[in-house]
């Protein structure tokens, strides 16, 4: 036990260390910025912090600063620009469906804020670049970056389609890499600011949806990375990871997005039959949306990196650990606030399965 300890603080230790390294080729050329541009290799990035040189400072969300928000025509996205409007925020939202972002950003300017409207897929890097460059044209700085754009589907994740874990990964994991990479040059060559990830209780606890689950994971783990990347240089950019329960929103029709680039929609999965109608269920009687951009302004103020929305959400979480910390197998049946008990939906699945293989293959 001992010895498994150890190992691990090691493993962290050299987390620490590689970090920094990692973070050289941003930095290191404004310690010398003479020989800077020669020395950069094509696609690295430069950014003009001495990193351990400025002050640590959560981002006041005052009138004067600049929000970025991804997915801002909808749902948790446009709540987010919302709150940050009504705090005196300009305000550059971004989203891949067209009018809906139009309205929004009427309804935001309609908060007495500067406002950008920028069309933009964020599984597309180049996209995502223009969307920073277009910020800074238009306000010269940007302060708070939601990396929020994520859609769902219902799809079959192992017998369907492998365009559904293209599309969800490229927009939910991809999309926030993108926007990592395309701010944060010039988020840490500013004296304040903050990026929030989206990711969902579903980055903590793998539930019903493989290609969302690793999706989020994900989000959750670069997050974290990010977080340490910046405390350790010393940059001066907060990190938000906003881990939400069922919120009230669209994302159930997520599929009003599916790109044609990558073919059909691919067709509900079996069980969807069971699942939908719960999923529904839940995100309709969910948080609204409003409420979770409270918390995220909170998080941003007071430069808190975890944003959870639902306490028992949490403690699933915690349960999994614990059993994980045991060395003990996954549940089956994993109870989920807002959803009728995991025995019942598992016997609801079971029966609809056992049906199907009889209709298909009697006997
Ligand atoms: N609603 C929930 O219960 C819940 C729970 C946990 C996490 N989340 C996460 O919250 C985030 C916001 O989702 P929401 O619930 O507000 O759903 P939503 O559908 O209301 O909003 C998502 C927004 O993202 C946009 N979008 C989709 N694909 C895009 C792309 N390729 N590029 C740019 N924009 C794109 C949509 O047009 C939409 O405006 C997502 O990352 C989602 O995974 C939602």
């Amino acid at each position: 036990m001992a010895a498994r300890i150890r190992i691990m603080r090691l493993g962290l230790a050299m987390k620490a260390i590689q970090i920094p390294l990692g973070l050289c080729s941003l930095a290191s050329p404004a310690l010398s910025p003479s020989r800077a541009s020669a020395e950069l290799a094509p696609g690295q990035r430069r950014c003009s912090v001495k990193p351990g040189l400025v002050k640590e400072a959560a981002v006041e969300l005052t009138a004067g600063k600049v929000a970025v928000v991804t997915g801002a025509a909808s749902g948790i996205g446009l709540a987010l620009a919302e709150r940050f409007a009504r705090a005196g925020l300009d305000m550059v939202l971004a989203d891949v469906e067209q009018p809906a972002l139009q309205a929004a950003e009427q309804k935001v300017a309609g908060l007495g804020v500067k406002t950008l409207a920028v069309p933009a897929d964020v599984s597309d890097e180049a996209a995502v670049n223009a969307l920073a460059a277009a910020a800074v044209d238009r306000f010269g700085a940007v302060h708070v970056v939601c990396n929020n754009a994520g859609v769902a589907s219902d799809a079959d994740p192992w017998f369907g389609p492998v365009s559904t874990w293209r599309w969800v990964l490229g927009v939910n994991l991809w999309g926030v890499i993108h926007g990592i990479r395309a701010f944060l040059p010039l988020l840490a060559a500013q004296r304040e600011s903050h990026f929030v990830n989206t990711a969902s209780a579903a980055g903590l606890i793998p539930a019903t949806s493989p290609a969302y689950d690793a999706a989020k994971h994900a989000v959750v783990a670069i997050s974290e990375d990010l977080y340490r990347a910046m405390k350790v240089a010393g940059l001066p950019v907060g990190v938000s990871v906003l881990c939400p329960g069922w919120v009230r929103t669209s994302i159930y029709q997520a599929k009003r997005n599916w790109p044609q680039s990558l073919g059909e929609v691919p067709p509900p999965a079996a069980t969807a039959e069971v699942m939908s109608p719960h999923v529904r269920r839940a995100i309709d009687e969910g948080m609204t949306p409003a409420a979770v951009a409270d918390l995220v302004a909170d998080a941003i103020a007071a430069d808190r990196f975890w944003v959870f929305t639902d306490p028992q959400l949490t403690q699933t979480a915690l349960d999994r650990w614990q059993r994980i910390a045991e060395g003990q197998d996954p549940q089956t049946e994993v109870d989920l606030p807002g959803f009728p008990p995991a025995k019942q939906v598992v016997a609801e699945i079971r029966r609809l399965l056992a049906g199907q293989r009889g209709g298909s293959q009697p006997g």
